[in-house]
């Protein structure tokens, strides 16, 4: 790894969102939050940012309205507030429920939050491991659940261009420890991951970042790139709260280590809107480091790699139909 990270440069002026709405996950903190705020500079008409608690998201709308790039607006942006617990799968389909009835049009979905945990911890919901639900699980049923919305906003008013579905990845998913010992071909995906005996806590959230990042390459084979190009992104290491829940002495390393070479959420946000906004077709179903597609790994194009892709999608869909009966057809992925 490189001491300093490559520079990424501002996003172009000419960048403008005005008569779309798009939507960021994880808004009240680190990139979602900064996200947010280049949707808002590069004028998006409507907002809707989730957080966990509506009581947070009051204070980001605040904040966000009260910023002078956004004051200085002419036509005063719409930011609606909604709660999202993605360690549930009832608050994932009761918020899906809920863009569903309230929101006409979605241009744009930016799947931001996450975690980076080093303890085993379960939904209390879904009995899931907490890195496995959160970052991955509850993200790629929201995608299917979110998916027909985005695709009737393209198809009702194609001079807007493609929707977009980015997911935010990170680079460390080349660290998981599946791609040197891959899940034997008979065993669920979904059973390793929720095996507490098996448990490496620094496998944690790599291995959760490499279930996006196939899912995604796997979804992408399924969605037409003319109505929504959908893809995923790492934004460098940026220095956030994503530490939080590390002991004190790996905050205070983190905290030193992000110091010295992170990015500030500002520069790593500029990854996210370019991927969802801005990154083209080009980029469907692909990987975005700053703002350029960048080559997978070569262990995606193997055999293996290959095949915990599909048997990841086939685990993914059948939670998804049983959660959701018709969520694959209303997603346009089965007859
Ligand atoms: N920072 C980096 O160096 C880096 C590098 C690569 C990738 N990423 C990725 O970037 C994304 C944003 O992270 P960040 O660095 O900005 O960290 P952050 O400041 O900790 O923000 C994480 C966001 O996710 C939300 N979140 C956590 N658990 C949630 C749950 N169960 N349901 C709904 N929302 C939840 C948090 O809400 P609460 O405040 O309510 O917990 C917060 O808004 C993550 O996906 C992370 O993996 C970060």
């Amino acid at each position: 790894m490189p001491y300093m990270q490559p520079r990424v440069p501002p996003l172009p002026t000419s960048l403008d969102f005005r008569g779309k709405t798009g939507l960021v996950t994880g808004a009240n903190s680190g990139l979602g939050q900064a996200a947010c705020l280049h949707y808002l500079r590069h004028n998006i008409s409507t907002l809707i940012i989730t957080v966990r608690r509506l009581s947070d998201g009051e204070v980001v709308k605040s904040h966000l309205l009260a910023h002078p790039d956004v004051k200085t607006r002419k036509e005063e942006p719409k930011i609606l507030v909604y709660e999202l617990d993605l360690s549930t799968h009832s608050s994932v389909t009761a918020f899906a429920s809920k863009i569903k009835a309230e929101i006409a049009q979605l241009h744009i979905v930016l799947l931001n939050a996450g975690i980076f945990t080093l303890d085993w911890k379960t939904s209390p919901e879904t009995q899931n491991e907490m890195s496995f639900q959160v970052n991955y699980l509850s993200n790629a049923i929201l995608s299917l659940l979110l998916l027909p919305l985005l695709r009737i906003t393209a198809e009702s008013n194609s001079s807007q261009g493609p929707s977009y579905l980015s997911i935010v990845s990170s680079q460390s998913y080349s660290n998981s420890r599946y791609i040197k010992d891959p899940i034997p071909d008979s065993t669920y995906i979904f059973d390793t991951f929720n095996d507490k005996g098996s448990f490496e806590p620094w496998s944690l959230y790599p291995d959760s970042k490499l279930l996006v990042c196939l899912f995604v390459r796997e979804l992408a084979q399924h969605v037409d790139f003319s109505t929504v190009i959908v893809n995923y992104m790492c934004p460098g290491m940026v220095a956030t709260n994503l530490a939080r829940d590390l002991s004190l002495p790996l905050r205070i390393l983190g905290r030193i280590v992000t110091t010295l070479r992170g990015r500030s959420p500002e520069v790593g946000a500029r990854v996210l809107v370019n991927a969802a906004g801005a990154s083209g077709k080009k980029s469907h179903g692909e990987f975005l480091l700053v703002y350029d597609v960048e080559p997978v790994i070569s262990w995606m194009e193997t055999e293996k790699g290959k095949l915990m892709q599909r048997k990841l999608w086939r685990e993914t869909e059948d939670v998804a139909q049983n959660l959701v009966p018709g969520v694959l057809q209303s997603a346009g992925l089965a007859n």
